[in-house]
């Protein structure tokens, strides 16, 4: 059976206890807690401890998600774990989440990995696959490990990155429904991969010893570039997704962008002429949390009731790829 749309049934976050601040940092690095706040908005973010992995958040943010949405976990049909950092290369994180769910058997898992647009990404997916009748309960996580993947001694990029994980269930919807997903808007452009890249660990280069001291098995980034191709990739993104869907930012109750660093997603909103009272950020309590920054915020703004039935929602992301993508929910 077809439906005409789908709909997020609820959310659920979760982030490890321990908390990083950025006197912490300062502690370990040459930085300060007035740099890192000037140039990023970020206070502190949360770490993983020793011991624990991204599939135990993951697996805590879908269970959250689960039990505010009602839904059992013999009912979810399909896991969509997106993610940059999975607790191994093989199994992915989908099908260690599946396990440790204890979904039923034979429920497909599987990984997303288009860096930190990858929770639209998921809800793209989740979409087509619930419109089309193939799945009625799609668990879509955004879970991040960052925290493993940073150079603890490169000040340039040690700074801006937590770990946590968001998560939601997609089911069938008519148009009127609470939670319906209008559109997501999804682009990549490969040219500019070497801006922000994990250099070993692949193919390209194994993770030798060499490799390792050389401190390549972590995130390398030019954060100038960086930066110049968010807000511009953002706000076209913002403009399509709205133009394609005959609305204009007037109609946009609540605008959830990317948690990357506050200085963006002003510039982002300022561009597109968003108030800043109408945008949504957590970036100061967590950092950037990639692929977890949109649900965790969408998490939290609506438990607290910001984020109110029939408010029209805006999304957007980028990451490294490039890739960039926006969507749009009435809540
Ligand atoms: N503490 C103190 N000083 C620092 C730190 C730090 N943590 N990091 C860099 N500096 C120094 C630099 O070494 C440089 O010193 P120098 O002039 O002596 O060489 C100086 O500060 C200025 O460095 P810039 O790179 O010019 O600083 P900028 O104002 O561009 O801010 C930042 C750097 C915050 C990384 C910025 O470029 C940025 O926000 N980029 C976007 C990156 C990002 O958010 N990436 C996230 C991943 S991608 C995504 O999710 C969208």
């Amino acid at each position: 059976m077809t439906a005409t749309h789908s709909r997020l049934l609820a959310f659920g976050s979760a982030f490890p206890e321990r908390v990083l601040t950025n006197h912490d940092l300062a502690q370990r690095i040459d930085t300060s807690d007035a740099w890192i706040r000037e140039r990023t908005g970020i206070e502190q973010r949360r770490q993983l401890a020793d011991g624990e992995n991204n599939s135990d958040i993951a697996a805590a943010a879908a269970q959250a998600a689960m039990a505010r949405a009602g839904i059992d976990a013999s009912d979810i049909d399909l896991v969509l774990a997106c993610t940059n950092t999975p607790d191994r290369w093989l199994p992915s994180l989908g099908a260690a989440v599946q396990a440790r769910l204890g979904l039923r058997a034979g429920v497909p898992a599987y990984d997303i990995v288009t860096a930190c647009a990858g929770w639209l990404a998921g809800l793209q997916t989740a979409d087509a696959l619930v419109r089309t009748g193939h799945h009625r309960h799609v668990l879509v996580i955004g879970s991040e490990a960052l925290t493993r993947f940073v150079d603890w001694s490169d000040r340039n990029t040690c700074v801006l990155f937590g770990d946590g994980a968001g998560a939601t269930i997609v089911a069938p919807a008519q148009a009127d429904d609470g939670g319906v997903l209008i559109d997501v808007r999804l682009h990549s452009d490969g040219r500019y991969g070497d801006i922000m890249t994990l250099p070993a660990g692949g193919t390209a280069m194994p993770t030798t010893p060499e490799a390792a001291t050389r401190r390549l098995n972590c995130i390398h980034m030019d954060g100038r570039e960086v930066y110049a191709h968010a807000v511009r990739a953002m706000v076209e993104v913002s403009q399509e997704v709205l133009t394609r869907n005959g609305l204009t930012l007037g109609d946009v109750d609540w605008f959830v962008p990317h948690q990357a660093n506050l200085r963006i997603i002003q510039a982002v909103a300022r561009r597109l002429g968003m108030p800043a009272e109408r945008v949504a950020t957590n970036v100061h309590k967590y950092g950037n949390t990639s692929t977890a920054t949109i649900p965790t915020c969408l998490q939290e703004y609506e438990a607290d009731g910001r984020i109110r039935r029939g408010q029209l929602v805006l999304m957007t992301a980028f990451g490294g790829g490039l890739t960039w993508a926006s969507g749009l929910m009435r809540w």
